[in-house]
């Protein structure tokens, strides 16, 4: 169990106000001024399995921590924050922040940065040491202008290839094909082996815009990939092209394209076999290997890297922050640094499918994090390893970008006119590319 602020400050001998002083003299944004207490509004969009089920295991040892806060649920259902974001715009329009809500590094926190909507947490990264815990990679797409302005509370792996293995074994096709041509051949054999298998799960638009960034890092690989987000992007490329194309051939063998599943229904589908892939973030394996499947790794469901971008992770990071007119500032800062915690990181991301976002991950703590965990883990920190954000969920586009790329891929999705799409897609980069 960690030390709570309360015991520290006991231990210590120094009183609250003292700490906070001294904390102030640290630059960018005050310190809280006591023990925080009342209610405190959290939002996000952990409503769905493993992902409510982490959010409820940071809250328990949040309150262990601060028991004289009142925990408030505001999670708004919805993959990927679609529904969400546009929620929390409402609300930050209308002067009406919660305490804290979720955010994701780089891009999307740096469209709340830009628009003066949260306060900068540098007292906290000096109180709690963060800068030297927390993974180096991250940090700069935490900070903007000389200050931090969010806690990361995961790291997630977007660039995977989940299967239901028993199908595989039976088709005879293999769970982690190399190439694209071999996955699309994969695809139809599950097709055409009758009995209605779904041959790759997908559920609202997000989830396809997801599985089509994957494509563009496998054409294009990790540099022209991330150089595609920045100002000057060529989205006119011959690969980006090619990426369409080999998005357009995915499409008939997904399993609704009117949206009608849910991302992790569409998970339920793979891991009772009535799928057999799925293109989706880590936050699948917590649904498959808990919820009501509790199904064995490797065994009866595999993972393996979106063909063609074996040796690249690409991540995402959830964060938290400190919004400008939070209500609960002080129970705020102390969900922040709860969130910042090895104890708060550990519970959150065992049970989320995660990795945590600090530097280093020691023996001891590793054996907390499941069979999937440990290969991701040992992929971030291999030094071949090449990361690269991810766009669906907000490392490298704005909010307002990602929901430009929602119309193009929205409208893909009913006319499939590839050049239509490249154009609409160059247009957004054009109108939204910034430089950090
Ligand atoms: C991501 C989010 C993840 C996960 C996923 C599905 O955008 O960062 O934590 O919850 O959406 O909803």
């Amino acid at each position: 169990m960690p030390i709570t602020r309360r015991a520290f400050l006991a231990a210590s001998g120094l009183s609250a106000a003292a700490a906070a002083l001294a904390a102030c003299g640290s630059g960018g944004g005050a310190s809280s001024s006591g023990t925080p207490s009342g209610q405190l509004e959290v939002f996000s969009w952990w409503t769905a399995g493993g992902e409510k089920d982490a959010l409820n295991a940071l809250v328990a040892d949040f309150s262990l921590n601060n028991p004289t806060v009142r925990f408030v649920n505001r999670a708004v259902a919805g993959g990927a924050g679609t529904a969400a974001k546009a929620e929390l715009a409402r609300r930050l329009q209308a002067g009406s922040p919660p305490d804290t809500f979720q955010g994701q590094i780089g891009g999307a926190l740096h469209g709340y940065v830009e628009a003066g909507q949260l306060e900068p947490v540098d007292f906290l990264y000096h109180q709690e040491g963060w800068e030297k815990t927390f993974n180096p990679q991250l940090l700069p797409m935490i900070r903007k202008g000389g200050s931090y302005y969010a806690v990361p509370v995961d790291i997630h792996h977007i660039n995977m290839l989940w299967s239901n293995q028993k199908i595989c074994d039976h088709l005879g096709i293999s769970s982690s094909p190399t190439t694209i041509r071999e996955f699309l051949d994969n695809l139809k054999t599950v097709q055409r082996s009758g009995g209605g298998i779904i041959p790759l799960a997908t559920s609202e638009e997000w989830s396809f815009k997801h599985a089509f960034e994957t494509l563009l890092l496998s054409v294009l690989g990790p540099d022209q990939y991330t150089a595609l987000w920045k100002p000057g992007g060529n989205f006119g490329s011959s690969g980006v092209k090619q990426a369409i194309s080999y998005f357009a051939e995915l499409l008939p063998y997904c399993s609704s394209l009117d949206g009608s599943l849910t991302w992790d229904q569409a998970t339920q589908k793979l891991g009772q076999g009535k799928a057999c892939y799925q293109i989706m973030g880590d936050w699948a394996e917590a649904n498959l290997k808990a919820g009501s499947l509790y199904l064995t790794p490797r065994k009866d469901y595999n993972w393996a890297p979106v063909p063609g971008t074996e040796g690249v992770f690409e991540f995402e990071a959830d964060c938290f922050t400190l919004p400008k007119g939070a209500k609960n500032r002080d129970a705020a800062v102390a969900w922040l640094k709860e969130c910042g915690s090895r104890r708060g990181q550990d519970d959150f991301d065992t049970v989320k499918g995660a990795i945590p976002p600090r530097a280093s991950v020691d023996s001891t703590e590793r054996t907390l994090y499941d069979e999937y965990q440990k290969w991701s883990l040992d992929l971030w920190r291999a030094k071949s390893t090449r990361l690269v954000g991810s766009v669906t969920h907000g490392t490298l586009v704005t909010n307002d970008w990602n929901s430009a790329i929602d119309t193009a891929v929205t409208a893909f999705l009913k006319t499939r006119q590839q050049s239509s799409f490249q154009e609409a897609l160059a247009a957004a980069g054009k109108k939204y590319a910034f430089t950090d």
